[in-house]
């Protein structure tokens, strides 16, 4: 009878605290980088170019991403020195490059484009391989979540042409592919100096969102703010925050009073893109208004350089031509042009930390994240402090 009673007790006090603490922003994410956690930050492993030429190959190297003294390092290196520069542009005879790997963690992570074997030399036009290496890295794998809030403390690269990202992806694609389930990016920027280049440089970055029913109508215009703070990007690290809920996602620049991206969600994605049904096909029908961005997402940081689809428009300076068949060519013929803009660790993507909050009490949109692991163990204590505490009040 008393055991009884004692436990109504306390499953009531449970449920009272699990009430009234209502929906909270609880920290379950944080990495400060004083090591390189490899089970949570997975390499993409791929020549693939980001569908865009982009002239980089993404590997798992300690030349090209590591952590020392607390921060995160994604640099950029010329291939020449792992392959050899005859290699990189298939002289004499042809070479291949094969980076399908064999262990678990060495597995090519996307084929598509090229992406886990090319050929350079006579078989190929004489292209040359992506002659840069660089790192880009992800949680799919291992972190998650839906709704909340990301700050990620960094420093940008300085070098031409060099682009950097932190951004996210959706886990499940539950609109379908690329960009009919969104894409967040949080900060994109580009290392050229302003004078150089006139659609912009390190002084600058962007935030956008990516989202429409295929890839030839992706609406990101309407979502897309770039932003010049009057501060040195590439000097000082600065916070780059998202918020990001049912009704509103938005950026931030340092502190959240300073908002980049606006985008408060009174009216579908599916409104916004003026497209009617029919022709067209709604991907987000039948769903909540803030549709695709109401599904699990989840985070990337990388370092890529140039590309071909409208990040780096032509300009009298650019030594690549979007158009141009052999573009990775163009762009290292004339390295002694840019290379000389790279300036070592200056030209790494620096992350000092990353840190996610997400809901709590509220399972849909918490995810697979340690938020809900934290709020059940927390329960849990409160559980046992109340048995305790009627217990010694009984007494
Ligand atoms: C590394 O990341 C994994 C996956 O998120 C996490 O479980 C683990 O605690 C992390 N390790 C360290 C040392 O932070
Ligand atoms: C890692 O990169 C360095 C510098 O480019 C290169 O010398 C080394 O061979 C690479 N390691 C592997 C295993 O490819
Ligand atoms: C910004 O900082 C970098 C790295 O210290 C420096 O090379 C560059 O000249 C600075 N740019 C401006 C416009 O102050
Ligand atoms: C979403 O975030 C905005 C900005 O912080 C806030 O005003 C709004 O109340 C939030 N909405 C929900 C449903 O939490
Ligand atoms: C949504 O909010 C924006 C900004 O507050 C406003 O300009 C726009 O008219 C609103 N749209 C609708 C459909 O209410």
């Amino acid at each position: 009878m008393k055991m009884q009673s004692v436990c109504t007790v306390s499953i009531l006090m449970f449920l009272f605290v699990q009430a009234a603490n209502g929906r909270q922003l609880r920290l379950a994410l944080e990495d400060e980088f004083n090591t390189f956690n490899l089970s949570l930050w997975k390499h993409e492993i791929t020549l693939s170019g980001g569908g865009n030429w982009e002239f980089q190959a993404y590997l798992n190297n300690r030349s090209n991403s590591y952590v020392r003294d607390g921060i995160l390092y994604l640099k950029p290196t010329l291939m020449e020195d792992q392959i050899g520069l005859a290699n990189v542009k298939g002289q004499p005879n042809g070479f291949t490059f094969n980076i399908w790997g064999g262990a678990p963690a060495d597995l090519c992570t996307q084929n598509q484009f090229y992406g886990c074997e090319r050929v350079a030399g006579p078989a190929n036009e004489w292209r040359y391989l992506n002659p840069i290496k660089s790192a880009r890295v992800r949680t799919a794998e291992s972190f998650n979540f839906k709704y909340g809030r990301v700050e990620v403390k960094a420093k940008l690269p300085i070098g031409d042409w060099l682009w950097p990202a932190i951004w996210m992806l959706p886990t499940h694609q539950q609109y379908g592919i690329w960009p009919s389930s969104g894409e967040i990016d949080i900060m994109e920027s580009r290392g050229n100096s302003v004078e150089d280049y006139p659609f912009g440089g390190y002084e600058s970055f962007g935030s956008t969102l990516h989202w429409g029913i295929d890839y030839l109508h992706n609406y990101f215009d309407q979502t897309h703010v770039t932003r010049t703070p009057n501060v040195n990007l590439t000097e000082e690290f600065h916070v780059y925050g998202l918020i990001w809920n049912e009704t509103y996602i938005g950026t931030y620049f340092d502190d959240e009073s300073n908002i980049v991206l606006h985008v408060p969600i009174n009216q579908s994605f599916w409104s916004r893109t003026g497209l009617q049904s029919p022709p067209w096909d709604n991907p987000w029908k039948d769903t909540e208004m803030n549709a695709p961005f109401n599904q699990e997402y989840y985070l990337i940081m990388n370092l890529a350089v140039g590309g071909v689809t409208g990040f780096f428009p032509d300009a009298p300076n650019k030594p690549w031509q979007n158009g141009h068949s052999h573009v990775a060519n163009q762009f290292y013929d004339a390295k002694d042009d840019w290379y000389p803009t790279w300036d070592g660790e200056n030209s790494a993507l620096q992350i000092d930390s990353v840190r996610v909050w997400t809901y709590t009490d509220d399972d849909n949109s918490t995810g697979s994240s340690g938020g809900i692991m934290v709020s059940a163990v927390s329960s849990a204590a409160i559980f046992i402090l109340a048995t305790f505490a009627f217990l010694i009040a009984a007494n």
